[in-house]
């Protein structure tokens, strides 16, 4: 008996619903701090049903008591990237919104896990933790499964192959200085150094890392939402199934990567518990270089936060 809360039915949010809503969970409540927008959305989704051939139930609400027995809820709410803004350039307005988000998730479904995918993502992330007051690996990001499915398109493209055929990972903070790995990326099982030459991969890998910005600049208003709930639903069944996947999480970190009690990008395994193992990654030097930038700027970003 499955009930999933989406917090936000903006793009993200109502997609993630929709795509969610196909799989047939029991429930979904979706809700946001506009009246009318959720029950609207909602509405539609309910009709889709007839259509489409599901029959989950889809609420839409303003009001947080209705998140009460979710065993996932998957934070969208607040506001997404303008073209020429950075992740971290929502750190003040969408901390201050999760912060609220997150206190009523503890108060109305202290037993979920929490899916945070609002950005910057692994501060907000940690924001959630925080505010929730839950266990960290019962809170974590969704980043690098988009990261690693945008990175996979791009080599698919090149490759002129089947995206089904592309295993890909990224790691570190949804941001700048992500890290593709190109050494446990493989295509069939064919690691990816062996099927195109460096420089090529040098440019997948900065498209990857410009993946987010590529769009923005395109839709010129709004950020991406398609792959995103692509990615958070495959993250959500592996919650809702326990299907204990392996894949790129934000997950608050204990020593591991050397680093200790910021949220960042790694690979782990994802059950019905949340976050169940962390798995390190042997890496090369360039790379931990880049993680090492990249956890301070996450630092950064945490020390601007009163919390
Ligand atoms: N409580 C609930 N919902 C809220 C709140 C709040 N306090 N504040 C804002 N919202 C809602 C908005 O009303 C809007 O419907 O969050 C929704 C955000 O939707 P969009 O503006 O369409 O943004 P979206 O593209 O969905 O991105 C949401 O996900 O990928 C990240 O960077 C992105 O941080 C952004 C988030």
């Amino acid at each position: 008996m499955a009930k999933i809360s989406v917090i936000g039915a903006g793009n993200v949010g109502a997609t993630t619903v929709q795509r969610l809503a196909e799989l047939e969970p029991d429930e979904i409540v979706m809700t946001d701090i506009v009246e009318g927008l959720p029950q609207g959305k909602a509405l539609d989704l309910m009709q889709a049903g007839a259509i489409n051939g599901y029959d989950t139930q889809v609420t839409g609400t303003n009001d947080y008591a209705d998140i009460a027995g979710s065993n996932l809820v998957i934070i969208t709410a607040g506001i997404a990237r303008k073209p020429g803004m950075s992740r971290e350039d929502l750190i003040k307005t969408n901390s201050k919104i999760i912060g609220d988000v997150a206190s009523n998730i503890a108060k109305y479904a202290p037993d979920s896990i929490v899916m945070n995918v609002t950005n910057p993502l692994d501060i907000i992330t940690y924001v959630a933790m925080k505010a929730t007051g839950f266990e960290p690996k019962k809170v974590f990001g969704m980043s690098g499964v988009l990261d690693a499915g945008r990175f996979a398109s791009f080599i698919a493209e090149e490759l002129n192959c089947s995206k089904k055929d592309v295993e890909a990972m990224v790691i570190g903070g949804h941001g700048d200085l992500m890290v593709p790995l190109p050494q446990y990326t493989t295509v069939s099982g064919v690691p990816l150094p062996e099927l195109i030459p460096d420089e090529t991969i040098v440019r997948l890998v900065e498209r990857t890392v410009n993946g987010g910005a590529e769009i923005i600049e395109l839709l010129k208003q709004g950020s991406a939402f398609y792959a995103p709930s692509a990615a958070i639903v495959r993250m959500a069944e592996a919650v809702l199934k326990d299907s204990k996947r392996i894949l790129p999480a934000s997950a608050y970190l204990e020593g591991q990567y050397g680093q200790e009690g910021i949220y960042f990008g790694v690979p782990v395994k994802l059950g019905a518990k949340g976050i169940e193992k962390i798995l390190e990654l042997k890496l090369e030097e360039s790379q931990c270089e880049i993680l090492r930038k990249s956890s301070e700027t996450i630092r950064r970003g945490i020390s601007q936060l009163k919390i």
